[in-house]
Order: structure tokens, then sequence, then C-alpha cells
């Protein structure tokens, strides 16, 4: 696992940009896969710079969002579906044929989630965008979720829910179920990219590095993976030796 340590949040954003950046110059079909959440909005923001500036392209890029809440209509504000075109895709050539979000949208989730995974083996992920949670969850794969899980739907923990409460009026409208690509989806990245930023990732941060795989701590799987970086700020990084 390779760990680049920054300052802040803007040049966390930055460095990530670049990495992305340089992908898509390398290779301007890229599929990527895609996080919400706080953490990628700055990296998100440089990439739309860098598009308009003619850098990048995304007009051939294609996309797989890790994750969605169910019981929101896609035209809900707090919807990753409209994150994702507020924070990115509106801003950028991307074809929205080639966006791919799970929707969790219908009666039969069942059959929603093997769409999905249906999709992701068919795609083949060259760099897979992670956040991490105060609990180690990436996606939304909650503490022990098994690593062979596939897409799923997942009652969101009380943890998550209050994490994510700050995007809602109240805790009574965080969604309390979400569908998501499971771990060994995400695994199947050939190159993952985790940012993580701010002083509540301290622990997360601190478990993820310590070599440790366990399913009780879900982003610990990616000491498995070949091809991993993970890009600190001085907050999140607090407690890790140097
Ligand atoms: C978002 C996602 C989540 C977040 C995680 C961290 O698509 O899958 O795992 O990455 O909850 O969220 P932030 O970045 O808001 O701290």
């Amino acid at each position: 696992m390779k760990v680049i340590k920054v300052k802040n949040y803007d040049e966390l954003s930055k460095v990530a940009a670049d990495i992305i950046a340089d992908l898509l110059k390398e290779n301007p079909k890229a599929t990527l896969g895609l996080a919400t959440g706080s953490s990628p909005i700055g990296l998100y923001q440089n990439l739309i710079k860098k598009y308009e500036k003619g850098e990048i392209s995304f007009k051939d890029v294609k996309t797989y969002n890790l994750d969605e809440y169910c019981e929101l209509p896609k035209s809900h504000p707090e919807s990753y579906y409209s994150f994702m075109h507020r924070n990115l895709f509106s801003h950028v050539d991307i074809k929205e044929e080639n966006v791919h979000i799970p929707c969790s949208e219908g009666s039969d989730l069942e059959k929603l989630c093997k769409e999905y995974n249906d999709l992701l083996h068919k795609a083949s992920i060259d760099l897979q965008l992670l956040g991490i949670g105060a609990n180690g969850h990436i996606g939304f794969n909650e503490p022990n979720t098994s690593f062979e899980q596939e897409t799923f739907v997942v009652k969101l923990t009380e943890k998550t829910r209050k994490d994510n409460q700050r995007f809602f009026n109240s805790l009574d409208e965080v969604p309390t179920h979400a569908m998501t690509m499971g771990i060994k989806n995400i695994m199947q990245a050939k190159k993952i990219l985790l940012v993580a930023s701010g002083a509540n990732k301290q622990d997360a941060v601190k478990k993820l590095l310590s070599g440790e795989v366990t399913e009780s701590f879900p982003a610990s799987v990616l000491n498995n993976h070949p091809d991993v970086t993970v890009i600190v700020d001085e907050e999140a990084a607090k407690l890790l030796n140097d």
C-alpha cells in the first residue's frame, strides 16, 4: 500500500485529482469507480478545473458509482445520483449513457442488485476511488460484511446514519438502507485510490495501515490488493508513527 501524506484537504484534493487526470491522459477511455461523501468533493472540483482548461476530457470515460441510498428518488438533492451530477457530471463532457449509479428506486431491489452486479462483471474498473467511514466502511460495506460479498442492499448502522445526518434536516430523514457494490466488486478494480481527511478519520486510518486484515474492519481488505494508494492529510494521519 502506497501512502501519500499531505498537509490538508486542499492538497489532498489536488494530489488525488492529479492521479486521476494522469490516468485519463494515458487512457482517455478509462473506466472509473466513483464515490460520494465529503472526501471527494475537492478532487472533483480540481478535475472540473482541469477539464475547463482542456487538460482532460470525459468524452469516452465510463463511470460506476459505489452506492446509492434506497428510498430516495433520483431527483432528491441528497441522492447520490444528484450528488454526482451536482459535483462532477454536469460540469464535464461525460455522456449520460456512460454514467452508472446503482438504482434503488423500485420494488424489486434483488433484481436491481443483480442488474448492477452484472454490469460490474462486464466492466473493468481501471481506478476505484474510495473514502473511508469512521468505522472502516468502504462503499456501504459495514463492519462484518463478508469479503466475498457482491452488490447488495444493506441496512445502514446507526453510526453511519448519524455520520450522514449532516446532509439531511434530521436523523429521521436519513435513509435506513442503501445499495452498494460489495467488497468483492471493489477488490476487482485494477487500482484503488483512497482519500481520508480530518480528525474523525484518525482511528480508521491507523487501523487501515496497521496491516491487520479482518472483516470487522472492512477497509482492511485493501491490504490484500496489489495496487492501493492512500492519501491522508495531517489531521487524519495524526495517530500514525512516522
Ligand atoms: C460514498 C461511500 C462512503 C464514503 C464514506 C466516507 O460513496 O461509499 O463509503 O466514502 O462514508 O464519507 P465522507 O467522505 O463523507 O467522510
